[in-house]
């Protein structure tokens, strides 16, 4: 299964935050926004990952990540010159994608709950067609919905819609098979002049191959598009760390406790950056782990 991080957007809503940088660099607390949908790829199991960005953000983006080989990974990177929509990215990642499955998150969710790395494991391999991510919202009119019937099967799926039929939001994290890159080729652009991820997910409706993995109230996820939200993703994380003395999205530990990197190498970027909390965390990790 291949990943794509799709960190596009002109982040009009932030302005002037994003005037002169791009949304997915901006800070959730003490690491940059796009640290934590690449976590969640890297917690799948998914190594080999595309970056979709806008022109002036990917020399930025690739100044922080390089090619990934510091996490063990494979990265490469695409431009998405206009905000075209979600489902974009497989036509601009079909080359990346290649014959198989493919994942898709965007660039300013943030996912955290415990068991979360089991769950996409099974999600992968129970994966026929679709899976989409639920999530309980008290804004449903904001997101794509899912309704359910009374076994768990999704039913319906509507983008923003005006009379939400559930409190289901289908978070930014999307698991296909490749026949995804054929749809998202065959779509007509929206009313907003976007490619939809949520007309996507309607063609494997109907074909009775999605399902809907709903995310428990156990869990998090949130979306750091706002000034708002992206002030209380800040907060989130802040109390999490501070009271539990772990990292979310520590992409140097998730890669060392997946065996991606190994404890030295760990060790050594911890070291690069020590006068920081983070480069001192990552000293202390490995030598836990070691
Ligand atoms: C997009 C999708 C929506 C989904 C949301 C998750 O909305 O269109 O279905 O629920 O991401 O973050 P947008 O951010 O484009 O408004």
């Amino acid at each position: 299964m291949k990943g794509i991080v799709l960190a596009g957007g002109s982040g009009t809503r932030m302005y002037p935050l994003t005037l002169a940088t791009s949304k997915q660099l901006l800070a959730i607390y003490n690491k940059p926004m796009v640290y934590y949908p690449l976590s969640v790829l890297m917690l799948a199991g998914i190594r080999e990952i595309l970056i979709i960005s806008t022109p002036p953000s990917i020399p930025a983006l690739r100044a922080l990540l390089g090619d990934g080989s510091q996490l063990g990974l494979e990265l490469s990177y695409a431009e998405q010159d206009e905000p075209r929509g979600i489902a974009e990215a497989f036509i601009i990642g079909a080359g990346h994608i290649g014959d198989g499955d493919s994942a898709l998150i965007l660039g300013d969710n943030l996912f955290h709950g415990s068991g979360f790395p089991d769950l996409l494991r099974t999600s992968r391999q129970r994966l026929d067609g679709c899976t989409l991510f639920g999530h309980p919202v008290s804004d449903p009119e904001r997101y794509g919905i899912g309704e359910v019937d009374a076994a768990g099967a999704l039913v319906s799926i509507e983008e923003k819609p005006l009379r939400p039929r559930s409190n289901n939001a289908i978070t930014g994290l999307y698991f296909y098979d490749n026949e995804v890159v054929e749809i998202s080729r065959s779509l007509a652009p929206s009313a907003r002049g976007e490619l939809e991820i949520t007309d996507v997910n309607l063609v494997y409706l109907k074909q009775g191959r999605a399902r809907l993995e709903r995310l428990g109230r156990g869990f998090t996820w949130l979306d750091a598009g706002t000034h708002d939200s992206l002030l209380a993703a800040s907060q989130y994380v802040q109390v999490i760390e501070k009271r539990q003395g772990v990292r979310v999205a520590c992409l140097e530990e998730i890669a060392l406790r997946m065996g991606y990197i190994d404890v030295d190498s760990c060790y050594r970027r911890g070291s690069d950056m020590r006068n920081s909390e983070y480069g001192r965390y990552l000293m202390e990790i490995a030598e836990t782990v070691a």
